[in-house]
């Protein structure tokens, strides 16, 4: 037999293509798939590489007739290459199937499973090599023993990690509070806890520290989902009772589209102290996604003050802070005139009222109320009674309807210039659908009676309107039954004279 072929049989085995083409064939695929990770999946491929190549150096010494080292390299060769195979196999299970099956193991978990496996795999290489494993396992403990007693605190900050881990008192994701520090878990380490705050700060906690100090998991009940409390507080005078003002908050609260406030529990407003002539609220509501408390503070607190001035409840400010502005009568009456001229301009731009003369235009202005809305508002809500007629003058509004399922279909976007609710204000039906503020509306508000008396004085404004609002009932059912054109068209005319004849009853014209 020659050199070449005793040295080659001597490390070629009949597993060795296999091993090969496997490791390759894993590497090539960590490589594509996990991106972050492409240093490490790279190294482990560099060792693997190194111990084929004391392989085929073992073989040469086997050649060579030195049979002690060429028995050391290629035991040594063996016990590295089904290293890297292990730790390869590890990256794949842990970094790329479990989180395919939507499991985020810590990195903890890995080290330890990768760990015991090259332990594991140790111990069958030195059974092979033919050492008595009742007396290797001995001596471990007996190292063990020792390097547990000079490494305390690190073995405590271990331990403290594997323990957070198997009482599952935090997980990857958790918001948590330690002393003034709030922020989620992005990892637990052997040795620490990383924690990022809202600030772009990470934090680092020792394990043992979360182990022996009280800490707060936020937003976390049992068999709840993840919603964490919020308080919003301002301050009303004592002039308006607390059933208004709970009332007045509450409702425009509850119904309000804003996102990240939970559905339930319902958010609830609270009278919590009165103190100075004033009295103290707070809206208490539930966050959803706690990264964003203070842009959902925020949305909700617009909420609260717009719900307020519509109502006509002022806040109160500080008594210090208060300043008089000394108006006489002819400065009211200038900023009135202003006020009313900015109306008429607003009101000739709404297609409603485009025939009304200026004097008629005046009279209208007279009598409507301005209101905001905040942006996810329901302005008005299908099958409520109609109260207002509402003319947006800024922002936009969604018109949709509630399928009893809960669905809901958009039926159109009103912006600048419409106006709604004339459909419930003038047969006098439940709404017919709800709107809802997309952006912040200001809306100005027209009642029934005021409806009413414009109605009388201008009777061709009802033929007007009915001729808008056939357009939209046709519109709002084709989106209801999908109604096709023909049969909407073939509908219009039968339904004009209906809701003519019902309108003109109404309003006893
Ligand atoms: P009302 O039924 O009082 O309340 C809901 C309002 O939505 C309704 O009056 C109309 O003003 C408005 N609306 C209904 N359908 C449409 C539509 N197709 N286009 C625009 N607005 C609509």
């Amino acid at each position: 037999m020659g050199f070449l072929q005793t040295a080659i049989q001597y490390f070629w085995r009949e597993e060795s293509p296999f091993v090969l083409v496997f490791t390759l064939c894993l590497a090539f695929l960590l490589f594509t798939f996990l991106k972050n990770d492409q240093k490490s999946v790279r190294n482990t491929l560099i060792f693997f590489i190194a111990c084929q190549l004391l392989a085929i150096i073992s073989g040469l010494f086997h050649a060579m007739q030195f049979t002690f080292a060429a028995l050391v390299f290629h035991e040594a060769a063996i016990t590295g290459a089904g290293i890297a195979v292990i730790r390869l196999c590890g990256l794949l299970a842990f970094r790329i199937v479990l989180p395919m099956i939507r499991l985020q193991p810590p990195r903890i978990t890995e080290d330890i499973f990768v760990i015991m496996a090259y332990l594991f795999w140790f111990l069958v290489r030195l059974r092979f090599a033919g050492l008595d494993l009742g007396s290797i396992v001995a001596t471990s403990a007996m190292i063990t023993a020792v390097v547990a007693f000079a490494m305390q605190d690190t073995l405590g900050n271990i331990l403290g990690g594997l323990a957070l881990q198997l009482d599952n008192s935090i997980e990857i994701g958790d918001w948590i509070k330690v002393d003034d520090v709030v922020g989620r878990i992005v990892d637990i380490r052997w040795r620490s806890t990383l924690v990022e705050t809202r600030n772009w700060e990470t934090v680092v906690f020792p394990n043992s520290q979360l182990m022996k100090n009280k800490f707060q998991v936020l937003g976390r009940r049992t068999g709840q989902p993840v919603q964490l409390r919020r308080w919003i507080w301002f301050d009303v005078s004592l002039n308006t009772t607390p059933r208004q003002i709970i009332r007045a908050v509450e409702d425009t609260i509850m119904l309000a589209d804003i996102s990240n406030v939970a559905k339930f529990p319902q958010p609830n407003c609270v009278l919590m102290e009165i103190d100075k002539g004033v009295s103290r609220y707070a809206l208490r509501y539930w966050l959803t996604d706690l990264a964003v408390d203070d842009p959902t503070d925020a949305a909700v607190r617009w909420h609260v003050y717009t719900a307020l001035e519509r109502a006509g409840i002022q806040l109160e400010v500080e008594k210090q802070s208060v300043h008089l502005i000394k108006e006489n009568e002819k400065y009211e009456g200038v900023v009135h005139q202003r006020e009313a001229q900015q109306r008429v301009k607003t009101l000739r731009r709404v297609e409603l009222f485009a025939q009304m003369t200026d004097e008629e235009l005046s009279g209208l202005a007279e009598r409507l109320k301005f209101a905001q809305f905040a942006k996810g508002n329901i302005i008005s809500r299908q099958g409520a009674i109609a109260h207002w007629l509402y003319i947006i003058i800024n922002g936009e509004a969604e018109v949709y309807l509630e399928a009893p399922n809960g669905e809901r279909r958009s039926v159109n976007i009103l912006s600048k210039g419409s106006f709604f609710g004339e459909m419930g204000m003038m047969t006098g039906e439940p709404r017919s659908a709800s709107v809802i503020a997309i952006t912040d509306v200001e809306c100005y508000r027209l009642d029934k009676e005021a409806f009413a008396v414009i109605m009388q004085a201008r009777p061709s404004l009802a033929e007007d309107i009915t001729h808008i609002l056939v357009e939209r009932r046709a519109q709002l059912d084709s989106v209801m039954h999908h109604l096709d054109e023909q049969t909407r068209s073939q509908e219009k005319s039968s339904q004009r004279n209906e809701l003519l004849v019902s309108i003109k009853r109404f309003f006893g014209l």
